[in-house]
């Protein structure tokens, strides 16, 4: 089965440098205690990250928005979701806490792990599809809060040449992201379908484990696919010299 994932991310303002205020966070590879650097910097640049840093083309991490995601696979016969989402606003990244952190400045490679303490998710959606033992047939607004998500992410990057410049894009991302717990509730954009918003709402609500077990994969594929996406279109713009200085 051919999976079709695809984002659209809001155009930024990109100028091609470091702003002055970021400057001093950049970590040198030259440092004996790179890592601590690196940890400390993304301390210090969360209340950046939160609210974006359009010259560097970073978008806004709390709200984060997404115009539009397209999700189209087939897991099994029990399980496949075909969805347009549209107006994504997922807010809660500003709590975030860093659990662990590994960064290899030589071999541009590094780890994460992070807890989202809670993630409250709203969207349109339109979905057909089926899920374990429910028909997903449905249209309107989506609002859900998730609580308790680790993230593990485990990335590098690799470096190509433009226009006569060294630029970095994403070599590997392998996202692990476990949700917790969560609730749900769909609202039909016809009031006559409620009835089929409500069924996916309670199942989901039910038991949401047995439904974030079912979507797993699905839901791994997308945010690692989320993940490259948002980084390249960081990278793409700035030389590898103002992000990696020796
Ligand atoms: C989803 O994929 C299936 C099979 O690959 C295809 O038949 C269907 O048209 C696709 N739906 C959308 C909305 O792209
Ligand atoms: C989501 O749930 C958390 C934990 O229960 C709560 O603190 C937070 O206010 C909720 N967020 C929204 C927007 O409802």
């Amino acid at each position: 089965m051919r999976s079709v994932i695809f984002f659209l991310l809001y155009v930024v303002f990109v100028s091609g440098k470091v702003p002055d205020y970021i400057q001093p966070l950049i970590c040198k590879a030259s440092d004996p205690h790179y890592e601590k650097c690196v940890y400390n910097s993304f301390q210090k640049s969360r209340p950046y990250l939160m609210k974006g840093i359009p010259e560097l083309s970073f978008p806004p991490m709390d709200p984060f928005k997404l115009p539009l995601m397209v999700v189209n696979r087939t897991l099994n016969e029990f399980v496949s979701i075909s969805a347009i989402c549209r107006n994504i606003v997922v807010e809660g990244g500003r709590n975030t806490v860093i659990d662990d952190l590994k960064a290899d400045p030589i071999n541009h490679a590094g780890e994460i792990r992070l807890t989202l303490p809670w993630s409250y998710l709203e969207m349109e959606y339109d979905v057909s599809g089926r899920l374990l033992s429910i028909p997903l047939q449905s249209r309107g607004f989506f609002k859900g809060n998730f609580t308790n998500t680790q993230m593990y992410i485990k990335g590098s990057l690799e470096t190509y040449e433009k226009k006569g410049e060294q630029y970095f894009k994403v070599k590997k991302v392998n996202a692990k992201v476990v949700v917790g717990d969560g609730w749900i509730k769909l609202n039909a954009k016809n009031p006559d379908l409620q009835l089929g918003a409500d069924i996916i709402t309670n199942f989901f609500n039910e038991n949401p484990r047995r439904v974030m077990d079912a979507i797993h994969p699905i839901f791994i594929e997308t945010t690692n696919e989320l993940f490259r996406v948002v980084a390249d279109q960081i990278l793409a713009n700035l030389k590898v010299s103002e992000w990696a200085p020796a």
